[in-house]
C-alpha cells in the first residue's frame, strides 16, 4: 500500500493530507499519536454512514477507543443552521471535550458542518476530516474553510479552522456515483488551469484513464491538487490575496447554481468547470490570453463527458443581466466591484476587478444563444 504525505506547514496549526488506498483500515495508526484520551464522535451523513461508518467505526473499537457517531440527513440543506445547532448539541451531549478528537467523514457538506460545529463548540475541538467524495479530497477537507449556508447565500457563516489531519483514502471514491466524481474532477483541472500547465497536460492524457478507475492516476491528480492547494493555503490562510486563485471559475459557477436554486440540475464542481470555460472565454475576449485557449479547455471538458456549456444545463436559466445580477451577491465582491479570477494562459491565473461587466454580458448572452 502506498500512501503519499502532503504536508501543510502553517506556523501552530500544521498538518499532514494523508492520500492513499486504504487509509479507513488504518484510521487507527494515523489518528492515535493525536489522540489525548481514546475518545472520538464521529460526525457523517445517511447516504455515507451506509457505506462506510461501521468500518470506520469497527477499525477505531477494536483498538479500544470510545466512539459515538451522528448521522445527519445528506444533502447542501444540511449546511443550515439547524444542522450546526443539531451537531453542536450532539457534540456537548456526547460530553467532548476540547482535547478530544471530531472526526468529518463525507464530503464536502459534512466536511464544512462538522469543521464549523468543532471550531465553535467549546471555543474549538480539534477535528480530522475523512473525505470521501473526489470535490472534498481536493479541496475542502483541505485549507481549514467551514461553515454553513444561509437565506442570504452559501457559505455566508463560518470560520477559519485547520483540522488536524486529512485522510484522503482513494478507495472510497470507488463507490462514488460517475456523475458525482465528474463533478469532482471538476475542481482537479481547475488547479491545472490555475497554476499548473504541466498537470493539465498531464490531464489531457491521463484524465480519461482516471475517471475509468485508474488507481496510480487517481492518487497522483489527488496528491497533485492537495500539494497545490497547500502552497496556496500556506501563502495566504485567510484568502488577503492569492488564495483567491482557487476561485477560478467560481464567481460564474455561484451565479449558475443560485439560479437553478442549488439542485441537482447543477453539482458544484459541474458549475465550476463551465465557469472555467467562462472564464477563460472572457480572458480571451479581454486578450488576456489566447483565442484559441478557451477551446482547449472545452475540449478536454467534453473529452472527460462533462457539463462544459450552458447549453448542458437541462431547463430554463435566466438572461444574461439576471446572471450578472447574481454574481453581485458572491463573496467576492468588494467596494461593489466584481473579483474574477482571469487567466493569460494554462496554468497562468490572476485576480482582477478589472473586468468590464459588458464584456461578461456578451460572453453570457452568447453562451446562452448557443442552449
Ligand atoms: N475552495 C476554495 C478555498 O478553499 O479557498
Amino acid at each position: 500500500m502506498t500512501i503519499q504525505t502532503v504536508h501543510v506547514g502553517l506556523p501552530g496549526r500544521e498538518y499532514d493530507i494523508r492520500i492513499g488506498r486504504g487509509l479507513l483500515d488504518r484510521a487507527f495508526e494515523e489518528i492515535a499519536p493525536l489522540l489525548r484520551r481514546p475518545r472520538v464522535a464521529i460526525l457523517t451523513d445517511e447516504n455515507v454512514a451506509r457505506l462506510h461508518l461501521s468500518r470506520l467505526e469497527q477499525v477505531l473499537k477494536s483498538s479500544g477507543v470510545d466512539v459515538s457517531a451522528l448521522s445527519l440527513p445528506a444533502g447542501e440543506a444540511t449546511k443550515s443552521w439547524q444542522g450546526l445547532s443539531r451537531s453542536v448539541e450532539w457534540l456537548l451531549e456526547q460530553k467532548i471535550e476540547r482535547s478530544d478528537l471530531v472526526i468529518a467523514l463525507g464530503g464536502g457538506v459534512i466536511g464544512d458542518l462538522a469543521g464549523f460545529a468543532s471550531a465553535i463548540v467549546r471555543r474549538g475541538v480539534r477535528f480530522v476530516q475523512v473525505p470521501t467524495s473526489l470535490l472534498a479530497q481536493v479541496d475542502s477537507s483541505v485549507g481549514g474553510k467551514t461553515g454553513i449556508n444561509t437565506a442570504h447565500g452559501k457559505n455566508l457563516v463560518g470560520a477559519f479552522h485547520q483540522p488536524i489531519k486529512v485522510l484522503a483514502d482513494t478507495s472510497l471514491l470507488d463507490s462514488l456515483p460517475s456523475r458525482d466524481f465528474l463533478a469532482g474532477y471538476g475542481e482537479v483541472v481547475k488547479y491545472g488551469l490555475l497554476g499548473d500547465a504541466d498537470f493539465f497536460d498531464w490531464l489531457e492524457q491521463s484524465g480519461p484513464a482516471l475517471a475509468e478507475g485508474d488507481h496510480d492516476a487517481r492518487d497522483h491528480a489527488v496528491r497533485r491538487s492537495c500539494e497545490m492547494k497547500a502552497e496556496i493555503v500556506m501563502r495566504d490562510e485567510t484568502e488577503q490575496g492569492d488564495r483567491a486563485l482557487l476561485n477560478l471559475g467560481h464567481t460564474f459557477c455561484h451565479a449558475l447554481e443560485a439560479a437553478t436554486g442549488y439542485s441537482d440540475r447543477l453539482l458544484h464542481g459541474e458549475g465550476v468547470a463551465i465557469g472555467c470555460a467562462l472564464a477563460f472565454e472572457t480572458s480571451a475576449r479581454l486578450g488576456w490570453c489566447a483565442q484559441e485557449v478557451p477551446s482547449r479547455v472545452r475540449a478536454h471538458l467534453r473529452d472527460m463527458g462533462m457539463r462544459t456549456d450552458l447549453a448542458d444545463i437541462e431547463g430554463n436559466l435566466p438572461d444574461a443581466s439576471e446572471l450578472l445580477a447574481l454574481m453581485g451577491q458572491d463573496k467576492k465582491v468588494q467596494d461593489g466591484k466584481l473579483r474574477f479570477i482571469m487567466a493569460r494562459a494554462i496554468g497562468d491565473a490572476f485576480v482582477t476587478s478589472d473586468v468590464p461587466p459588458e464584456v461578461v454580458l456578451s460572453v453570457l448572452n452568447e453562451a446562452l444563444a448557443a442552449r
